[in-house]
C-alpha cells in the first residue's frame, strides 16, 4: 500500500545534532485517504494459561476448592490443623460429594477436640490470599456431618506470619444432608497484605465432609462470582474491541475428552465438574461460559467465539463426516446459547442461568491452530463446520485457524510470536495481501523478548508490528496480543513473554501493554496516503486521520539507539490548531521493563509541542514509541 524508502535522502536538517542518524522524511497527503481503518483492529485473546482465571483474573480466593487437579482427587492447598491437644485428619473421599459434577469430597475426622485444642484445616489460596482493611468477603461451601454433635464449624481469615484473625465467623451447626452454607468475613483494620490463609476448626469430635469451598472478595461491578477489580481495570483501559475466547491451547485440550466444552461450564457452580486443562493444573471452570460472556459485557467488547472443532493437541481429531455431527452440534447449541431469544432451547437455558438477554455476536472462529493436525483432517472439519453454522446462522463471519482448501474463509486466524527484529523486518508482512481473499485476524501474536512479562524491547517489535497492521487494517480486521495474563509467583508461569504481570495483592502491565493502550486510544477511522523516506532500518511509522473530529495521528517507532531528526510535510494543511500532543514511550535500554515491585517504571508520558505545522521537525528520542496527535480544525 505504501513504501519505505530506505536510500538515505540528505535534506536540509535544522542545525540540531542528532548524532550519526540520517534525516527521515515523513510525508502525509491529508487529503487522500486510501482506506478505511477496522474500527474492532484491537482486541483480547483469552485462555486459562499462567493462572489466567483461576489465580488471576477470576477473583476467588480458594485454591483447589472442589479437592481436584489434574492429577486426580487431592489435597493440594490444603493443610490439617491439630491445636493443643487436638487429634484430627483430613482425607479425600471419592465415594461422597454435593452433586452429580462434584463427586467427591474432603472428609475431616476428629478424633478430639475442645475449647482450648481445636481441630481443623486450613487452604493457602493462590500464592496466598489479599486482604485489605474493612472489607467484606463472601464465602461458601457444601458439608455434611456425621452427626450434630461436632458443633459449630468456625471460620477464620488468618495472617500467615503473625497469626492475626483478621475476620472471624461461625456456621452454627452442620446438617447430616448434604446442603449449602454461605458466611461473610468482614476485615477490621490491616494493612494489605497476601500473606493469609482461610481456616475451619470445630471443638468437638466427629466427622465432617467437605466441598466447593469459595471466597470472594469484592468484584468488578460488585458481580456474584466475579472478576478481579484492578485487573479489570487494566482491561478497560486498553478499550478492547472484543475478546477471542476460550483459547488457544485451553479450547482444544490435550486430548479430546478434555476439550473446551462448554456445557459443563455454565450453570451453579455445583453442576460443573472442573476439567484439566493443557496448561498442567485443573480448572475450576468458575470463569465459564456465561461468565466470558457477562466480561465482554462489562468491557464492552464482542465476543469471538472459538469453537471446538474436533482436533485435541496429542495429534488426535475427529474424522469429518457422521463422526464430526455431535460436536457440530455442539457448536450450533453453543452460539445458540449465546445469541437465542430465551423461546430457543439453549437461549431458555441462559436465561435460567440469569441473563436472559442475547449477547451479539459477529465472529465465530472454528478450532485453534489447525495446523498442527498432521492429518491434514482440517479442511474437510471447517468445510463441515462451515456449512452447518452458515446454513443456521447466514450472517456469521467465520474464521478458520489455518488456509483451508475446497472452501474460503470469511476471515483466516494468523499467529505471530517473534523476537523483536523478526516483527521489524517483517512490517510489510500484509503490504501485498490479496485484498479480495478472506480477511485477516491476527488472533495471537506478541514480541516473546522478557519474562514473565515483555521487556521494552519487546515494546518496540510489537509497535513496529502494529505499525504494520495498521497500515492494513482494511484487510487485517482484528489483532489480539497473547498471552494476556500471567501470575508472576514461582510456578505461575507456564509461558514466558507476557502482557500483564500479578500476584495475590498487585498487579502490573508491561511496557507492551502500555504499546497497547497507546496505539488503541490513538487510532483514526482511515489511513492516509503518506510515505516514510529514511536510512534507519529501525524506523517505522503508522499514518491515521480521524475523520469525525479531524484529528490527524502520526505514530513513530524509533527502535534504533541513536535519536531519529524526522522531517513532516503535510500536503493539503494549512495550519494545525493549537499545540500537538505528544505521548512517548520511551526506556534506557530495551531490556528496561516493569515489574510487580517497580510497576510504572515504563509508563507513557503526555506532553505537547509548539512546532506542529504543515512543515516541521520533530525529533524522536532513541528506544521510543512516540505519537502526536495534531488538530487539523
Ligand atoms: O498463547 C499461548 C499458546 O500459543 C496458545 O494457547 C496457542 O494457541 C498458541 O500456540
Amino acid at each position: 500500500m505504501r513504501l519505505i524508502h530506505l536510500a538515505t535522502l540528505l535534506l536540509v536538517t535544522a542545525p540540531i545534532v542528532v548524532a550519526a542518524q540520517g534525516v527521515a522524511t515523513l510525508t502525509v497527503d491529508t487529503s487522500k485517504p486510501v482506506a478505511k481503518v477496522s474500527p474492532e483492529l484491537y482486541g483480547l485473546m483469552t485462555e486459562e494459561i499462567n493462572y489466567s482465571y483461576d489465580g488471576g483474573l477470576y477473583a476467588e480466593l480458594v485454591n483447589n476448592r472442589t479437592f481436584q487437579t489434574n492429577r486426580g482427587p487431592s489435597l493440594e492447598h490444603w493443610t490439617l490443623i491439630e491445636n493443643g491437644n487436638a487429634r484430627a485428619s483430613i482425607s479425600i473421599d471419592k465415594t461422597s460429594g454435593p452433586s452429580v459434577a462434584i463427586t467427591h469430597s474432603l472428609k475431616f475426622t476428629v478424633e478430639s477436640a475442645d475449647a482450648n485444642s481445636d481441630a481443623g484445616f486450613l487452604n493457602t489460596g493462590f500464592w496466598g490470599m489479599a486482604l485489605h482493611a474493612s472489607t467484606p468477603y463472601h464465602g461458601s461451601f457444601y458439608a455434611k456431618a456425621d452427626s450434630p454433635t461436632i458443633g459449630a464449624v468456625t471460620i477464620r481469615l488468618v495472617n500467615d506470619n503473625t497469626g492475626a484473625i483478621a475476620a472471624s465467623t461461625t456456621v452454627p451447626t452442620l446438617s447430616t444432608a448434604w446442603q449449602k452454607y454461605d458466611f461473610t468475613l468482614k476485615t477490621g483494620a490491616l494493612a494489605s497484605s497476601a500473606d493469609n490463609h482461610l481456616e475451619f476448626s470445630v471443638q468437638h469430635p466427629g466427622t465432617v465432609w467437605l466441598s466447593l469451598v469459595s471466597l470472594f472478595p469484592p468484584t468488578y461491578k460488585n458481580t456474584p462470582n466475579g472478576n478481579r477489580v484492578d485487573l479489570m481495570q487494566k482491561l478497560a483501559a486498553m478499550k478492547p474491541a472484543f475478546l477471542r475466547f476460550p483459547g488457544g491451547n485451553y479450547l482444544e485440550g490435550d486430548h479430546i475428552n478434555e476439550r473446551y466444552e462448554w456445557k459443563k461450564t455454565i450453570g451453579p457452580m455445583v453442576d460443573r465438574p472442573t476439567h484439566p486443562s493443557p496448561w498442567h493444573y485443573h480448572s475450576s471452570d468458575g470463569l465459564g461460559l456465561l461468565e466470558f460472556l457477562k466480561w465482554c459485557e462489562d468491557l464492552h467488547m464482542q465476543p469471538l467465539l472459538a469453537v471446538y472443532a474436533g482436533y485435541s493437541m496429542r495429534q488426535e481429531h475427529v474424522t469429518p463426516g457422521p463422526d464430526l455431527v455431535p460436536y457440530i452440534q455442539d457448536a450450533l447449541d453453543e452460539i445458540e446459547y449465546v445469541t437465542g431469544s430465551t423461546s430457543t432451547k439453549w437461549g431458555a437455558v441462559r436465561a435460567k442461568d440469569g441473563h436472559p438477554e442475547p449477547f451479539h455476536l459477529s465472529y465465530v472462529e472454528i478450532g485453534n491452530e489447525d495446523w498442527f493436525d498432521k492429518s491434514g483432517s482440517y479442511d474437510g472439519r471447517y468445510a463441515q463446520f462451515y456449512k452447518a453454522i452458515k446454513q443456521k446462522y447466514p450472517d456469521l463471519q467465520l474464521i478458520a485457524t489455518t488456509r483451508v482448501k475446497g472452501i474460503r474463509p470469511d476471515v483466516i486466524d494468523d499467529h505471530f510470536y517473534r523476537s523483536a527484529a523478526q516483527f521489524f523486518s517483517d512490517v510489510h508482512h500484509y503490504d501485498s495481501t490479496d485484498r479480495n481473499g478472506p480477511k485477516i485476524f491476527v488472533g495471537e501474536w506478541a514480541t516473546r523478548e522478557g519474562s514473565p512479562t515483555t521487556n521494552f524491547g519487546a515494546a518496540l517489535g510489537d509497535a513496529a508490528w502494529m505499525t504494520g497492521m495498521e497500515r492494513n487494517s482494511d484487510i487485517v480486521v482484528m489483532a489480539s496480543y497473547a498471552p494476556l495474563f500471567v501470575n508472576t509467583n514461582p510456578g505461575g508461569m507456564q509461558w514466558p513473554g507476557d502482557l500483564i504481570g500479578y500476584d495475590a495483592l498487585n498487579s502490573y502491565g508491561s511496557p507492551s501493554y502500555y504499546a497497547q493502550i497507546m496505539f488503541n486510544t490513538h487510532l483514526g477511522d482511515q489511513i492516509l496516503e503518506s510515505k516514510l523516506e529514511t536510512s534507519n532500518t529501525r524506523l517505522f511509522d503508522s499514518v491515521t486521520f480521524n475523520s469525525k473530529t479531524h484529528h490527524l495521528i502520526l505514530k513513530f517507532v524509533n527502535a534504533s539507539s541513536l535519536p531519529q531528526q524526522v522531517h513532516i510535510n503535510l500536503a493539503g494543511v494549512t495550519h494545525v490548531r493549537g499545540q500537538a500532543t505528544l505521548t512517548t514511550l520511551s526506556a534506557k535500554t530495551t531490556l528496561e521493563t516493569n515489574s510487580i515491585s517497580d510497576p510504572t517504571r515504563i509508563v507513557p508520558v503526555v506532553t505537547s509541542i509548539a512546532n506542529a505545522a504543515s512543515t516541521f521537525t520533530h525529533t524522536l528520542p532513541r528506544y521510543s514509541i512516540q505519537i502526536l496527535d495534531l488538530d487539523l480544525n
